[in-house]
Protein backbone atom coordinates (compact mmCIF):
# COMPACT_ATOMS: atom_id res chain seq x y z
CA UNK A 1 0.00 0.00 0.00
CA UNK A 2 1.35 2.97 -1.14
CA UNK A 3 1.63 5.92 2.12
CA UNK A 4 0.11 9.48 1.00
CA UNK A 5 1.83 12.00 2.88
CA UNK A 6 -0.50 15.26 3.87
CA UNK A 7 2.14 17.30 1.73
CA UNK A 8 5.23 16.87 -0.21
CA UNK A 9 7.77 19.31 -1.73
CA UNK A 10 7.37 18.75 -5.67
CA UNK A 11 11.77 19.72 -6.33
CA UNK A 12 12.81 18.66 -9.81
CA UNK A 13 15.96 19.19 -12.52
CA UNK A 14 15.26 22.61 -12.96
CA UNK A 15 16.13 23.40 -8.83
CA UNK A 16 18.84 21.38 -8.65
CA UNK A 17 20.30 23.17 -11.54
CA UNK A 18 19.75 26.87 -10.04
CA UNK A 19 21.05 25.69 -6.69
CA UNK A 20 24.53 24.36 -8.37
CA UNK A 21 24.32 27.78 -10.54
CA UNK A 22 24.61 29.96 -6.95
CA UNK A 23 27.03 27.28 -5.50
CA UNK A 24 29.39 27.82 -8.92
CA UNK A 25 28.97 31.52 -8.53
CA UNK A 26 29.89 31.29 -4.57
CA UNK A 27 27.55 34.18 -3.80
CA UNK A 28 25.69 32.69 -1.01
CA UNK A 29 23.91 35.65 0.44
CA UNK A 30 24.09 39.57 0.73
CA UNK A 31 24.11 41.87 3.56
CA UNK A 32 23.04 45.09 2.17
CA UNK A 33 19.95 46.55 2.02
CA UNK A 34 18.94 45.02 -1.17
CA UNK A 35 19.87 41.65 -1.00
CA UNK A 36 21.03 39.40 -3.39
CA UNK A 37 20.62 38.96 -7.07
CA UNK A 38 18.58 35.87 -6.31
CA UNK A 39 17.12 37.29 -3.83
CA UNK A 40 15.90 40.93 -6.01
CA UNK A 41 14.66 38.35 -8.40
CA UNK A 42 12.40 36.35 -6.35
CA UNK A 43 10.99 40.11 -5.10
CA UNK A 44 10.53 41.29 -8.22
CA UNK A 45 8.75 37.94 -9.69
CA UNK A 46 6.27 37.80 -6.17
CA UNK A 47 5.70 41.23 -6.25
CA UNK A 48 4.46 41.19 -10.30
CA UNK A 49 2.67 37.34 -9.27
CA UNK A 50 0.70 38.94 -6.00
CA UNK A 51 0.45 42.83 -7.72
CA UNK A 52 1.55 44.69 -5.06
CA UNK A 53 4.42 47.24 -5.27
CA UNK A 54 6.86 45.62 -2.68
CA UNK A 55 7.94 41.98 -1.76
CA UNK A 56 10.62 41.76 1.17
CA UNK A 57 11.96 38.20 1.02
CA UNK A 58 13.14 37.20 4.79
CA UNK A 59 14.42 33.30 6.20
CA UNK A 60 10.48 32.55 7.55
CA UNK A 61 7.17 33.33 7.79
CA UNK A 62 7.33 34.01 11.27
CA UNK A 63 10.52 36.33 10.78
CA UNK A 64 7.82 37.93 8.18
CA UNK A 65 5.44 38.40 10.84
CA UNK A 66 7.76 39.49 13.52
CA UNK A 67 9.39 42.40 11.02
CA UNK A 68 5.68 43.23 10.09
CA UNK A 69 5.26 43.89 13.92
CA UNK A 70 8.02 46.12 14.36
CA UNK A 71 8.09 47.95 11.26
CA UNK A 72 4.62 49.39 12.77
CA UNK A 73 6.21 50.26 15.81
CA UNK A 74 4.37 47.69 18.18
CA UNK A 75 6.08 46.58 21.24
CA UNK A 76 5.38 46.11 24.87
CA UNK A 77 2.27 47.76 26.00
CA UNK A 78 0.69 47.27 22.82
CA UNK A 79 -2.22 44.90 22.29
CA UNK A 80 -2.44 42.46 19.16
CA UNK A 81 -5.52 40.51 18.31
CA UNK A 82 -4.96 37.20 16.61
CA UNK A 83 -6.90 33.90 15.93
CA UNK A 84 -6.35 31.10 18.59
CA UNK A 85 -7.64 29.27 15.80
CA UNK A 86 -3.87 28.90 14.02
CA UNK A 87 0.07 27.84 14.37
CA UNK A 88 1.34 28.64 17.93
CA UNK A 89 3.57 31.14 15.03
CA UNK A 90 1.09 33.85 14.86
CA UNK A 91 1.04 34.69 18.58
CA UNK A 92 4.45 34.00 19.30
CA UNK A 93 5.98 36.45 16.25
CA UNK A 94 3.46 38.97 19.10
CA UNK A 95 5.25 37.59 22.30
CA UNK A 96 8.76 38.93 20.58
CA UNK A 97 7.69 41.94 19.86
CA UNK A 98 7.24 42.46 23.61
CA UNK A 99 3.30 42.39 23.04
CA UNK A 100 0.56 40.68 24.20
CA UNK A 101 -1.65 38.67 21.73
CA UNK A 102 -4.94 39.26 22.61
CA UNK A 103 -7.21 35.91 21.05
CA UNK A 104 -9.72 36.09 18.88
CA UNK A 105 -13.05 33.11 18.49
CA UNK A 106 -13.40 32.02 14.61
CA UNK A 107 -16.51 32.98 12.70
CA UNK A 108 -19.49 30.98 11.91
CA UNK A 109 -18.22 30.90 8.11
CA UNK A 110 -14.93 29.96 8.21
CA UNK A 111 -12.18 28.32 10.31
CA UNK A 112 -10.62 32.08 10.40
CA UNK A 113 -11.09 35.38 12.27
CA UNK A 114 -14.74 36.61 13.12
CA UNK A 115 -14.76 40.29 12.70
CA UNK A 116 -17.74 40.66 15.01
CA UNK A 117 -15.55 39.27 17.85
CA UNK A 118 -13.05 40.99 16.67
CA UNK A 119 -14.47 44.36 17.18
CA UNK A 120 -15.61 43.13 20.79
CA UNK A 121 -11.62 42.56 21.55
CA UNK A 122 -10.62 46.09 20.60
CA UNK A 123 -9.32 47.83 23.59
CA UNK A 124 -7.32 51.17 23.99
CA UNK A 125 -4.43 49.32 23.68
CA UNK A 126 -4.93 47.30 20.65
CA UNK A 127 -2.35 48.31 17.64
CA UNK A 128 -2.97 46.00 15.15
CA UNK A 129 -4.70 43.31 13.94
CA UNK A 130 -3.89 39.97 12.72
CA UNK A 131 -6.04 37.62 10.74
CA UNK A 132 -4.86 34.69 9.25
CA UNK A 133 -6.01 32.84 5.90
CA UNK A 134 -6.73 29.42 7.45
CA UNK A 135 -5.67 26.35 5.93
CA UNK A 136 -5.36 28.71 2.56
CA UNK A 137 -9.12 29.95 2.60
CA UNK A 138 -9.15 33.47 2.51
CA UNK A 139 -10.99 35.27 6.02
CA UNK A 140 -13.52 37.66 6.03
CA UNK A 141 -11.11 40.51 4.92
CA UNK A 142 -14.13 42.53 4.15
CA UNK A 143 -15.58 42.76 7.45
CA UNK A 144 -12.10 42.68 9.28
CA UNK A 145 -10.87 45.99 7.22
CA UNK A 146 -14.26 47.51 8.40
CA UNK A 147 -13.34 46.91 11.79
CA UNK A 148 -9.99 48.24 11.31
CA UNK A 149 -10.99 51.26 9.49
CA UNK A 150 -13.29 52.41 11.95
CA UNK A 151 -11.16 51.23 14.72
CA UNK A 152 -7.75 52.98 12.73
CA UNK A 153 -5.68 49.92 13.23
CA UNK A 154 -3.36 48.48 10.81
CA UNK A 155 -4.18 44.97 9.34
CA UNK A 156 -0.80 42.54 9.04
CA UNK A 157 -2.12 39.08 7.22
CA UNK A 158 -0.98 36.01 7.92
CA UNK A 159 -0.88 34.47 4.64
CA UNK A 160 1.55 31.90 5.40
CA UNK A 161 -0.88 29.25 4.29
CA UNK A 162 -2.07 31.06 1.21
CA UNK A 163 0.22 31.62 -1.42
CA UNK A 164 -2.26 32.03 -4.59
CA UNK A 165 -5.31 32.19 -2.97
CA UNK A 166 -7.99 35.12 -3.77
CA UNK A 167 -10.07 37.56 -1.76
CA UNK A 168 -12.41 39.54 -4.32
CA UNK A 169 -10.04 39.22 -6.91
CA UNK A 170 -7.07 40.14 -4.82
CA UNK A 171 -4.16 38.27 -3.35
CA UNK A 172 -4.08 37.22 0.06
CA UNK A 173 -1.44 38.75 1.22
CA UNK A 174 -2.46 42.10 -0.32
CA UNK A 175 -5.38 42.90 1.25
CA UNK A 176 -3.95 44.47 4.21
CA UNK A 177 -1.29 46.86 5.26
CA UNK A 178 1.56 44.16 5.14
CA UNK A 179 1.20 40.84 3.99
CA UNK A 180 3.05 37.61 5.93
CA UNK A 181 4.51 34.14 3.76
CA UNK A 182 5.99 31.34 4.25
CA UNK A 183 8.00 28.99 2.02
CA UNK A 184 8.32 26.45 5.17
CA UNK A 185 8.68 22.94 3.94
CA UNK A 186 4.87 21.93 4.18
CA UNK A 187 3.74 25.03 1.95
CA UNK A 188 2.41 24.89 -1.86
CA UNK A 189 6.27 26.49 -2.83
CA UNK A 190 9.03 25.94 -0.85
CA UNK A 191 12.84 26.28 -0.56
CA UNK A 192 12.71 24.33 3.18
CA UNK A 193 12.59 27.45 5.23
CA UNK A 194 11.73 31.20 4.16
CA UNK A 195 9.91 34.09 3.83
CA UNK A 196 8.14 37.40 2.12
CA UNK A 197 6.30 40.15 3.33
CA UNK A 198 4.60 41.79 0.55
CA UNK A 199 3.04 45.62 0.78
CA UNK A 200 2.19 48.82 -1.22
CA UNK A 201 3.08 51.46 1.42
CA UNK A 202 6.68 52.84 0.07
CA UNK A 203 8.37 54.16 3.60
CA UNK A 204 7.14 50.67 5.54
CA UNK A 205 9.26 49.23 2.25
CA UNK A 206 12.38 50.72 3.03
CA UNK A 207 12.45 49.93 7.01
CA UNK A 208 11.90 46.69 6.33
CA UNK A 209 14.74 46.26 4.12
CA UNK A 210 16.55 47.54 6.87
CA UNK A 211 15.34 45.72 9.66
CA UNK A 212 16.24 42.54 7.94
CA UNK A 213 19.83 43.12 8.37
CA UNK A 214 20.15 44.68 11.39
CA UNK A 215 18.85 47.87 10.76
CA UNK A 216 21.60 49.38 8.70
CA UNK A 217 20.90 51.76 5.80
CA UNK A 218 22.95 51.95 2.50
CA UNK A 219 25.67 54.15 4.31
CA UNK A 220 26.50 51.55 6.61
CA UNK A 221 24.60 53.02 9.60
CA UNK A 222 22.58 51.04 12.16
CA UNK A 223 19.96 53.49 11.52
CA UNK A 224 16.63 51.28 13.28
CA UNK A 225 16.62 48.39 15.17
CA UNK A 226 16.80 44.70 12.96
CA UNK A 227 18.16 41.85 13.21
CA UNK A 228 19.29 38.83 10.84
CA UNK A 229 16.15 37.79 9.16
CA UNK A 230 17.66 37.54 5.74
CA UNK A 231 17.00 35.09 3.39
CA UNK A 232 19.81 32.72 1.15
CA UNK A 233 20.88 32.99 -2.23
CA UNK A 234 20.56 29.45 -1.78
CA UNK A 235 16.59 29.23 -1.19
CA UNK A 236 15.91 32.49 -3.27
CA UNK A 237 16.93 30.60 -6.08
CA UNK A 238 14.72 27.41 -5.20
CA UNK A 239 11.94 29.85 -4.87
CA UNK A 240 12.48 31.82 -8.50
CA UNK A 241 11.61 28.32 -9.96
CA UNK A 242 9.18 26.98 -7.73
CA UNK A 243 6.87 30.20 -8.40
CA UNK A 244 6.73 29.36 -12.03
CA UNK A 245 5.24 26.22 -10.76
CA UNK A 246 2.64 27.30 -8.77
CA UNK A 247 0.11 27.45 -11.01
CA UNK A 248 0.18 23.65 -12.30
CA UNK A 249 0.32 23.34 -8.51
CA UNK A 250 -3.04 25.08 -7.78
CA UNK A 251 -4.39 23.46 -10.53
CA UNK A 252 -3.79 19.96 -9.50
CA UNK A 253 -4.79 20.84 -5.62
CA UNK A 254 -8.05 22.43 -7.19
CA UNK A 255 -8.80 19.12 -9.11
CA UNK A 256 -8.20 17.21 -5.87
CA UNK A 257 -10.23 19.24 -3.74
CA UNK A 258 -13.13 19.40 -5.94
CA UNK A 259 -12.98 15.36 -6.28
CA UNK A 260 -12.78 14.94 -2.70
CA UNK A 261 -16.00 17.70 -2.25
CA UNK A 262 -18.33 15.69 -4.57
CA UNK A 263 -17.60 12.47 -3.09
CA UNK A 264 -18.07 13.80 0.23
CA UNK A 265 -21.01 15.99 -0.13
CA UNK A 266 -23.76 15.37 1.79
CA UNK A 267 -22.71 12.79 3.42
CA UNK A 268 -23.75 12.85 7.09
CA UNK A 269 -21.72 13.65 9.70
CA UNK A 270 -19.21 15.54 7.30
CA UNK A 271 -19.29 19.34 6.75
CA UNK A 272 -17.03 20.03 4.05
CA UNK A 273 -14.63 22.83 3.67
CA UNK A 274 -16.04 26.50 4.40
CA UNK A 275 -15.63 28.78 1.61
CA UNK A 276 -16.13 32.79 1.79
CA UNK A 277 -18.13 35.34 -0.13
CA UNK A 278 -15.57 36.23 -2.98
CA UNK A 279 -13.16 33.86 -1.35
CA UNK A 280 -10.88 31.06 -3.68
CA UNK A 281 -8.53 29.17 -1.61
CA UNK A 282 -5.57 27.47 -2.80
CA UNK A 283 -6.36 24.48 -1.36
CA UNK A 284 -2.98 24.10 1.18
CA UNK A 285 -5.03 21.54 3.35
CA UNK A 286 -8.92 20.36 2.77
CA UNK A 287 -10.30 20.53 5.99
CA UNK A 288 -13.61 18.98 6.69
CA UNK A 289 -15.33 18.82 10.32
CA UNK A 290 -16.83 15.53 11.47
CA UNK A 291 -19.48 14.96 13.85
CA UNK A 292 -18.52 13.04 16.03
CA UNK A 293 -15.98 10.27 14.47
CA UNK A 294 -12.70 12.64 14.24
CA UNK A 295 -10.11 10.67 15.79
CA UNK A 296 -11.52 7.60 14.64
CA UNK A 297 -11.59 8.58 11.24
CA UNK A 298 -8.24 9.77 11.84
CA UNK A 299 -6.83 6.46 13.56
CA UNK A 300 -8.38 4.38 10.68
CA UNK A 301 -6.87 6.58 7.69
CA UNK A 302 -3.60 6.55 9.82
CA UNK A 303 -3.27 2.62 9.80
CA UNK A 304 -4.01 2.81 5.81
CA UNK A 305 -1.38 5.05 5.04
CA UNK A 306 -2.89 8.09 4.63
CA UNK A 307 -1.40 10.77 6.78
CA UNK A 308 -4.51 12.57 7.45
CA UNK A 309 -3.87 15.27 10.48
CA UNK A 310 -5.84 17.47 13.10
CA UNK A 311 -4.48 21.39 12.60
CA UNK A 312 -4.75 22.50 15.44
CA UNK A 313 -6.08 19.99 18.25
CA UNK A 314 -4.66 22.70 20.70
CA UNK A 315 -5.74 25.89 20.16
CA UNK A 316 -2.90 28.16 21.41
CA UNK A 317 -4.98 29.88 24.26
CA UNK A 318 -5.12 26.14 25.36
CA UNK A 319 -1.56 25.40 24.89
CA UNK A 320 0.60 24.94 28.18
CA UNK A 321 2.75 27.78 27.11
CA UNK A 322 0.13 30.33 27.32
CA UNK A 323 -1.78 29.23 29.99
CA UNK A 324 1.41 29.44 31.81
CA UNK A 325 1.38 32.78 30.96
CA UNK A 326 -2.16 33.58 32.39
CA UNK A 327 -4.18 32.73 29.39
CA UNK A 328 -6.48 30.43 31.22
CA UNK A 329 -10.01 31.93 32.03
CA UNK A 330 -10.50 32.56 27.81
CA UNK A 331 -13.11 31.08 26.22
CA UNK A 332 -13.40 30.89 22.57
CA UNK A 333 -15.88 28.75 21.85
CA UNK A 334 -16.07 28.34 18.13
CA UNK A 335 -12.86 27.63 18.60
CA UNK A 336 -12.46 24.53 20.91
CA UNK A 337 -15.40 23.31 18.92
CA UNK A 338 -13.83 23.44 15.41
CA UNK A 339 -10.24 21.79 17.64
CA UNK A 340 -12.46 19.19 18.59
CA UNK A 341 -14.02 18.14 14.68
CA UNK A 342 -11.23 18.91 11.96
CA UNK A 343 -9.35 16.55 10.12
CA UNK A 344 -7.35 17.56 7.37
CA UNK A 345 -6.82 14.92 4.17
CA UNK A 346 -4.16 15.02 1.90
CA UNK A 347 -4.70 16.54 -1.96
CA UNK A 348 -1.10 18.23 -2.17
CA UNK A 349 -0.59 17.71 -5.99
CA UNK A 350 1.89 14.42 -6.10
CA UNK A 351 -1.37 13.04 -4.78
CA UNK A 352 -3.69 10.86 -7.91
CA UNK A 353 -7.35 11.07 -8.17
CA UNK A 354 -7.02 7.22 -7.34
CA UNK A 355 -5.20 7.83 -4.19
CA UNK A 356 -8.48 10.74 -3.85
CA UNK A 357 -11.22 8.01 -3.94
CA UNK A 358 -9.31 5.91 -1.58
CA UNK A 359 -9.04 8.49 1.10
CA UNK A 360 -12.92 9.19 0.54
CA UNK A 361 -13.84 5.39 0.85
CA UNK A 362 -11.87 5.06 4.04
CA UNK A 363 -13.31 7.96 5.86
CA UNK A 364 -16.63 6.88 4.55
CA UNK A 365 -16.73 3.79 5.94
CA UNK A 366 -16.07 5.22 9.10
CA UNK A 367 -18.83 7.71 9.51
CA UNK A 368 -21.69 6.15 7.49
C1 LIG B 1 -0.53 30.25 10.01
C2 LIG B 1 0.97 30.26 10.09
N1 LIG B 1 1.59 31.36 10.53
C3 LIG B 1 2.93 31.43 10.58
C4 LIG B 1 3.72 30.38 10.20
C5 LIG B 1 5.19 30.49 10.36
O1 LIG B 1 5.90 30.27 9.19
P1 LIG B 1 7.39 29.67 9.26
O2 LIG B 1 7.29 28.25 9.67
O3 LIG B 1 7.89 29.84 7.86
O4 LIG B 1 8.15 30.50 10.23
C6 LIG B 1 3.10 29.21 9.71
C7 LIG B 1 3.83 28.04 9.22
O5 LIG B 1 4.65 27.41 9.43
C8 LIG B 1 1.69 29.14 9.66
O6 LIG B 1 1.08 28.05 9.23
Amino acid sequence: MDRISINQPIIGRDEKIAVMRVLERKILTSATELGGNEVRSLERSLKTYLGCKHVIAVNSGTSALYASLLVLGIGPGDEVAVPSFSFVATANAVLLTGAKPVFVDISENSYAMSADDLQSKITPNTAAIIPVHLYGHPAEMGAIRSVAVKNGLPVVEDAAQSVGAQYQGKHTGTLGDLGCFSFHASKLITSGEGGAIATNHDELSDKLRRIRTHGIARNGDPSIFGTNLRMGEVEAAILNIQLKRLTTFLDKRRRNAKELSHLLSEKRGVILPFSVKGGSSNWYLYTVSLDKARDRVLAKLNHMQVDARVYYRIPIHRSSFYRELGYRGESLTRTEHASKRVISLPIHPGVTLKQIRRIAGILLTVVQ
